[in-house]
């Protein structure tokens, strides 16, 4: 069966070496399943958000070893707005914690931490938190830990075409001008440059959708799906995504070179 959109268990490539001269250089993860986990061990579904914050930091760690230039991680959506108050207040709650606890580590590995999404809408502390990390790693020079924290892939493609029009009004640059590469540029990791589309998307615990996340950036990326809830994703879940992504063929549309 020729599927792109192959089902990845953790275990299945043990065989297969991870090539180490390629690694892709942007990863975004989908980080699902944390309420799963929780509900498997009868703990309340915050504690499954407990656990995936652990989890944040070793694989942020794990993927700052293996050279990977971006990690994009889902935090919170423009959806998760939905969820129950408690929920929703603790998630808030996950991102002081994180970097109250986790910046001196981010620093001691290089690591430069990025947000993208409307962080005005985030409670005061929450906001806080993320612009102090911002600060304190901002001489990080190694990889970029970007968080989508109230981020929405549609919202962030009509704010860069809203922008578009409005340069256009402003009479800065001509309709025709207006093309792929000025879109990405407005895109939310439009500073990220060369490194700006992820070539490979993860997403745990079984589901196969990319709910909203990064809509325009992962145009050609590969996707690997696993089955394991994000609390249980660890360096091995890492690189065995990463060696099934080494498996794949990007043609980019084109044809395979002889
Ligand atoms: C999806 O699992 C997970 C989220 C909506 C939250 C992701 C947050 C973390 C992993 C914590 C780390 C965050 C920071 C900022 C360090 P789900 O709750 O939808 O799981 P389910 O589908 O099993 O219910």
């Amino acid at each position: 069966m020729f599927s792109k959109f192959k089902r990845t268990n953790s275990n299945n490539d043990e065989t297969n070496q991870l090539d180490l001269n390629n690694i892709p250089n942007h990863i975004a993860i989908i980080m699902d399943g944390n309420g799963r986990w929780a509900q498997r061990k009868h703990l309340p579904r915050v504690a499954g958000h407990r656990e995936g914050m652990q989890t944040v930091k070793k694989i942020t760690v794990a993927a700052s070893n293996l050279g990977i230039k971006v990690l994009s991680l889902y935090a919170f959506s423009t959806e998760n707005w939905k969820r129950p108050n408690d929920e929703v207040n603790y998630l808030m709650q996950l991102p002081i914690n994180f970097f109250q606890t986790f910046v001196p580590d981010l620093i001691k590995n290089n690591v430069k931490v990025m947000v993208m999404g409307d962080i005005s809408k985030l409670p005061e502390g929450t906001q806080k938190a993320v612009y102090d990390a911002i600060e304190q790693t901002a001489g990080c020079t190694g990889m970029v830990l970007n968080f989508a924290l109230n981020y929405g892939g549609r919202i962030e493609i009509v704010e860069a075409a809203k922008q578009a029009a409005m340069e256009v009004s402003d009479g800065k640059i001509e309709v025709d001008q207006i093309d792929e590469n000025l879109l990405s540029s407005l895109m939310m990791t439009g500073s990220l440059a060369e490194f700006e589309d992820p070539e490979l998307l993860i997403r745990t615990s079984g589901e196969q959708r990319i709910s909203n996340f990064m809509l325009w950036q992962l145009a050609y990326s590969e996707f690997v799906f696993v089955d394991e809830h994000w609390p249980d994703f660890d360096d091995d879940s890492l690189k065995n995504a990463i060696i099934s992504y080494q498996g794949r063929h990007r043609r980019f549309g084109g044809l395979d070179k002889k």
